[in-house]
């Protein structure tokens, strides 16, 4: 099938299943072009509890369609390629939990929706990039223990004080590729430019940052600055939207390995035989499904 006959193709399956498709800025452009809503984590989570149609095709990795069961268990979640998984997602341990539940009578266990369904079921609140610090401020808990990502965790560390946030060693191998001395690189080649960092990078990176911000962040930060020049600290998906949002401005990656091999795995030949075939789906217990259910919830309450 061409090109063109792909993308016909799906917007019919989409009206004969009732479908719609997400999908996160770090999927390729030409999956992102036909999707109907695109955005970061948290957008796309708000997005997936309030769809009015039965079918969600989820172009991201096994922990965004496994949150949008969670949310929406009566509804036909579609994974395109369900060996897109997020390697920071498993990167923590129940046993950790419960060794600090026993220790600390009143910590709150924060989990970054990159996570097992599994984890957040042992959690008490699931945060994004771009609500962490709204939320941890918000706690009345002063002790924390802050799954999966390290860097994240140190990050929200660091705003929030007066919280004691027990750190967990997870981390994304994207982000964690970027170091210092690659910022100080691209610094003496794009002097003008602002550098804009997402806080999954370790914390010498975001310290050298003009900005650190969630994806949606950061594009609204470039979309609103002065600036016509920046370094950009994510995945590289997000510089279809910045050239979109801001034509006239230049984006530079930090450097050029700046890609999630996971995200790239969804094609639109895979949105296709996903619609086509309604399968893979997203399978989830009664369990997982109701106490998954409440760290999200109790996100979308405080964000
Ligand atoms: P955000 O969508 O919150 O910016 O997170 C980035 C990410 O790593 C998603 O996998
Ligand atoms: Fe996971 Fe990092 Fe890929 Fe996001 S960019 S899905 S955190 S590996």
């Amino acid at each position: 099938m061409s090109h063109d006959e792909l993308i016909t193709r799906i917007e019919e399956l989409k009206k004969e299943k009732d479908a719609v498709i997400c999908a996160h800025y770090y999927v390729d452009e030409e999956v992102q072009k036909i999707s109907d809503y695109v955005g970061d984590s948290f957008y796309l989570a708000k997005v997936a509890a309030n769809l009015k149609e039965q079918t969600i095709v989820f172009c991201g990795v096994s922990f965004m369609g496994e949150s949008a069961k969670v949310l929406s268990p009566e509804k036909t979640i579609l994974m395109p390629d369900p060996t897109a998984d997020c390697p920071m997602a498993h990167m923590a341990m129940v046993s950790a939990i419960e060794k600090y539940r026993k220790h600390y009578d009143d910590l709150a266990v924060v989990c970054y929706v990159n996570s097992t369904a599994e984890l957040k079921m042992h959690s008490d609140v699931c945060v994004t990039s771009s609500n962490a610090l709204k939320i941890v401020r918000k706690l009345p808990n002063k002790n924390i223990f802050f799954i999966p990502d390290i860097n994240l965790g140190s990050y929200v560390k660091k705003m929030v004080p007066e919280k004691n946030i027990i750190l967990n060693e997870g981390f994304c191998p994207v982000h964690k590729e970027i170091e210092a001395t690659d910022v100080e690189t691209a610094r003496v080649a794009h002097p003008n430019a602002k550098l804009l960092v997402h806080p999954e990078c370790s914390p010498d990176v975001i310290e050298l940052a003009d900005y650190a911000g969630s994806t949606s962040e950061i594009i609204e930060y470039a979309n609103q600055s002065e600036c016509d020049e920046f370094i950009i600290g994510t995945e590289i998906g997000v510089f279809y939207e910045l050239k979109k949002r801001c034509p006239n401005k230049e984006f530079f990656p930090i450097k050029n390995n700046q890609i999630c091999k996971d995200m790239k795995k969804i094609s639109l030949e895979k949105v296709y035989n996903a619609l086509n075939t309604m399968s893979p789906t997203v399978e989830l217990s009664d369990e997982e499904i109701s106490r998954a259910k409440s760290p999200l919830m109790k996100m979308l309450e405080l964000a």
